[in-house]
């Protein structure tokens, strides 16, 4: 499946490769249509990216317009945007347009919102850029494999009236697993990574490479937007020697506030927009590093000093980004709808555990579960691994897990009682965060995926006022292969 290229092609794809390497994403030029459609040309297919650091090779990717990530498609918020992706791969696939709260029909979902786009083919989506901030887009179909491979790429929607940065970067994270000639490992969606973690790589990119250095200048304001495109990795950022400011969260606005312990934490398929204001001494160095799992440091790239600074110090420019049309949630009038996810390993034994200190005898749903470990056992044989409420999914789900009724308030209660890590995602709709472990949430963020501990319980609150049949989902790729995903129909 390698791509031979002719030589010019080739030489205009390590250029743009090379201007990855100095973490800028390449730019999807556009053009608008009569009708005021800013339209764009997406091209899934086979190609080859330099992904390890030379002198290893280059490695066999699937990948949009043969870039690693694909290109950034960067709109005007109320913008109307076409999007023709043309399916160059030999088999089915589809793009999701993670975040933005698009009309169903434009959902990106395989069998349940759209007719897959079969190889050979070209289907065209078309949106509004109905909230500003930090998106990104990726197939939906076989999505372990397809976005393992290297398919997924920025969505930026500027804001109408943006706030003032001397920089706007986008860092698309992600991660690969590859042997020791850079080829890609083909262990895709192994029973192992289904029951534990994922499929976490060991190379870890920013914009589809491994930098070094990150040139930054005395007295700048960077607006860094990061979007975790890896299959299972979660991201524990710290800014050595610097205090990151997040103005944003999964594209929506929040409260500027310091990062929690100092450390950004993204699960996959999760955004943050930091502002950082480069205040160090020229020539110095902010290392960025990955802590998110215990005893482990990544580190990433650091951040390098130029001789010459910009300002002698940092701006005064307001942070706060104006707010997006979304409507608050009403708690008081709320439906409430219990989640509990269980499954993988060691699932059985948070079970009894939890059972346990529910009193002698588990009752109700809880008791129902614990009569089923054996069924239950047997399914994870069958690679149903994860389930929700009690259900683990596989193939194409048609059949809501609940219905909610359109333009009403709801909180989902969910209770994470497995011993593993999910974010978990729901499409068309923005959630605010409300509370963990029954305490409130200092900043009541808003945001389309969640990260839940083991053990841990989170209520989200939204107005469900996007109809359709939506996807709720973890978003380690290899979870939601093995049964973690569901239906949501808002109607
Ligand atoms: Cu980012 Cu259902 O996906
Ligand atoms: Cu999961």
């Amino acid at each position: 499946s390698c791509l031979s290229m002719p030589t010019l092609t080739r030489r205009a794809f390590l250029a743009s490769a090379a201007a990855a390497s100095a973490s800028a994403v390449l730019p999807l030029h556009t053009r608008p249509s009569a009708a005021g459609i800013r339209e764009f040309r997406l091209r899934a297919g086979p190609g080859r990216a330099q992904i390890a650091p030379e002198p290893y090779g280059q490695t066999a990717v699937w990948s949009y317009n043969d870039a690693v990530p694909g290109p950034e498609i960067r709109v005007r918020q109320g913008e109307r945007v076409g999007i023709a992706v043309e399916n160059a791969l030999d088999e089915e696939t589809t793009v999701h347009w993670h975040g933005v709260r698009v009309p169903n029909a434009m959902d990106g979902v395989p069998h349940l919102t759209q007719v897959p786009i079969a190889p050979g083919e070209t289907f065209t989506y078309q949106f509004d850029g109905v909230d500003a901030g930090t998106f990104w887009y990726h197939p939906h179909q076989r999505s372990f494999e397809q976005v393992g491979r290297g398919l997924y790429g920025p969505l930026i929607v500027e804001e109408a009236d943006p706030i003032q940065v001397d920089r706007d970067v986008t860092w698309v994270l992600s991660d690969w697993r590859l042997t020791n000639s850079a080829e890609m490992r083909e262990d895709f969606g192994g029973r192992h990574d289904m029951m534990h973690n994922g499929r976490v790589g060991n190379t870890v990119t920013i914009n589809g490479r491994v930098p070094d250095a990150f040139p930054v200048k005395k007295g700048e304001r960077i607006r860094l937007r990061l979007i975790n495109a890896a299959n299972a990795r979660i991201f524990g950022l710290e800014f050595r020697g610097h205090e990151p400011i997040v103005i944003a969260l999964d594209g929506q606005p929040v409260a500027p506030h310091a990062p929690e312990g100092g450390m950004v934490v993204l699960g996959p398929a999760m955004r943050a927009d930091l502002i950082l204001d480069m205040t160090g001494d020229t020539g110095s160095r902010v290392t960025v590093t990955d802590r998110f799992y215990t005893g482990l440091e990544y580190r990433l790239v650091d951040l390098a000093y130029e001789k010459q600074p910009l300002r002698d110090k940092a701006p005064d420019w307001p942070l706060a980004l104006p707010p997006n049309p979304l409507l608050e949630p009403d708690l008081a009038k709320a439906a409430r709808h219990e989640v509990t996810f269980n499954g993988g390993m060691m699932g059985a034994m948070v079970m009894q555990e939890m059972a346990g200190s529910m009193g002698a005898e588990p009752s109700g749903r809880m008791g129902d579960m614990m009569g089923n470990m054996g069924s239950m056992m047997d399914m994870m044989h069958s690679g149903k691994i994860w389930f929700i409420n009690g259900v683990a999914a596989q193939g194409h789900v048609m059949d809501p897990m609940l219905i909610l009724e359109k333009d009403r308030s709801h909180v989902l209660a969910m209770t994470n009682a497995t011993a593993w890590h999910h974010p978990m995602h729901l499409h068309g709709h923005s959630f605010r965060v409300i509370s963990r472990n029954g305490e409130p949430t200092p900043h009541r963020e808003w945001q389309d995926t969640v990260l839940m501990a083991p053990r841990e319980r989170v209520e989200i609150a939204f107005v469900a006022d996007n109809p359709g049949d939506w996807m709720f989902h973890c978003h380690v790729l290899e979870h939601q292969a093995a049964g973690m995903m569901g239906v949501i129909r808002v109607a």
